[in-house]
């Protein structure tokens, strides 16, 4: 089978046709890779070794495809059923940059004909890590209009971002303060208010404290940049009466300064079908949580695929071009998404 081959940390991406088919396990299935998205985290593991399992290594995990065969003990799918979703990160058989790889029964979106192809692999990181960051991490409810008072904000930073787009906080009845550059544009983001993230941190603040009028207790980071304004934003411009405030991140790598009052949370994604640790356990299970309930709010079209551009013409290789067009963004573009093959047939 043909994928993209990263031999060793800080390699070249390879086009290989060497690779054996992966044959899925009890509550496993195997799908045929038709759109591939692409995500910093393929760089970020292309140059850190980081959430890679085994060398050498196929990378690429947002997904989407048609299953092409069933674990014995599967009951979501069958054969030919559209799959989207985020696949194991790092682990050989598991990823998106080849023509066959696994997904877990339960870590796996159906796809509806309300979803394109390429509108499918926009969705598995982007969602599943707001998810992880809002309602893991900020604890709000995943329900449509749960928010307890609909003038209270939550604040999102890095609101143009694949993780940030999809702040399904605006579906729970929360308003949106979203930071972004200032091209970015509020109504795409379905933000009710935003914050360029380009002036002064105190700037930044008194603009929070301005809109918002200190009527919010949970901020999310969805660029892994942002963690001094997001503490801070809490810290001084937050709900003076609120118990506890929230702040939740993309960023697990960098240690975040602790302030008092507020809790954090650290988005790790990366855990997904993995095992080995309570903290593990509990993602992977909030997950499976998520899933169905996101499944139902895209089939309504609740929430939507992102805007995406499709790079190069089809055929594995094309992820090369993929990956080169993602490094040369300068922020506020589409999604990157490649064809791996054409239509299932
Ligand atoms: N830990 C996890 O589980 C997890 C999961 C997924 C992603 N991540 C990480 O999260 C980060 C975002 O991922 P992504 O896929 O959303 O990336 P992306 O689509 O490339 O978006 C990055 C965006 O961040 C915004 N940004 C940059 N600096 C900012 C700042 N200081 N304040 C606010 N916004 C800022 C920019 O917005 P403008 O375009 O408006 O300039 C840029 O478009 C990446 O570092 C990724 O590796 C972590």
């Amino acid at each position: 089978m043909k994928g993209i081959l990263l031999e060793k940390v800080g390699g070249e991406f390879t086009l290989v046709d060497t690779l054996e088919k992966p044959k899925p396990g009890p509550t496993q299935v195997l799908v045929k890779s038709l759109v591939a998205g692409i995500n910093p985290v393929e760089g970020f593991m292309q140059m850190t070794g980081m959430l890679v399992t085994a060398w050498p290594i196929v990378l690429g995990c947002d997904a989407s495809g048609t299953v092409v065969e069933v674990g014995s003990s599967v009951k979501k799918f069958s054969e030919g059923d559209g799959i989207y979703g985020c696949t194991r990160l790092g682990t050989p058989g598991y990823c998106t940059f080849q023509e066959y790889f696994l997904m877990d029964e339960n870590l796996a979106f159906k796809k509806s004909e309300a979803i394109s192809l390429e509108g499918a692999a926009t969705i598995g990181v982007g969602i599943l890590t707001a998810c992880l960051g809002l309602i893991s991490g900020t604890k709000i409810k995943l329900e449509q209009n749960s928010a307890a008072d609909s003038n209270e904000w939550i604040i999102v930073l890095g609101g143009s971002a694949g993780v940030g787009q999809y702040a399904v906080a605006k579906l729970c009845g929360y308003k949106v303060l979203a930071t972004c550059s200032p091209s970015s544009d509020k109504a795409s983001l379905g933000a009710d208010a935003t914050v360029s993230y380009k002036i002064p941190l105190a700037e930044q603040l008194a603009e929070i404290a301005k809109i918002t009028k200190g009527k919010f207790s949970r901020c999310f980071d969805a660029s892994a940049m942002a963690a001094e304004t997001g503490m801070d934003a809490l810290a001084q411009c937050g709900d003076p009466d609120a118990q506890v405030k929230h702040f939740a991140s993309t960023n697990d790598w960098v240690p975040i300064e602790p302030k008092e009052g507020v809790e954090v949370y650290l988005c790790s994604l990366g855990q997904i079908g993995r095992s080995g640790s309570e903290h593990t356990a509990q993602v992977n299970q909030d997950m499976e949580g998520f899933i169905p309930v996101l499944e139902r709010y895209f089939d309504e079209g609740l929430l939507k695929p992102m805007e995406y551009e499709v790079v190069g013409d089809v055929g594995v290789g094309e992820v090369l071009k993929g990956l080169d067009a993602f490094n040369a963004r300068k922020g506020g573009e589409k999604k990157v998404v490649v064809r791996i093959a054409p239509d299932s047939a």
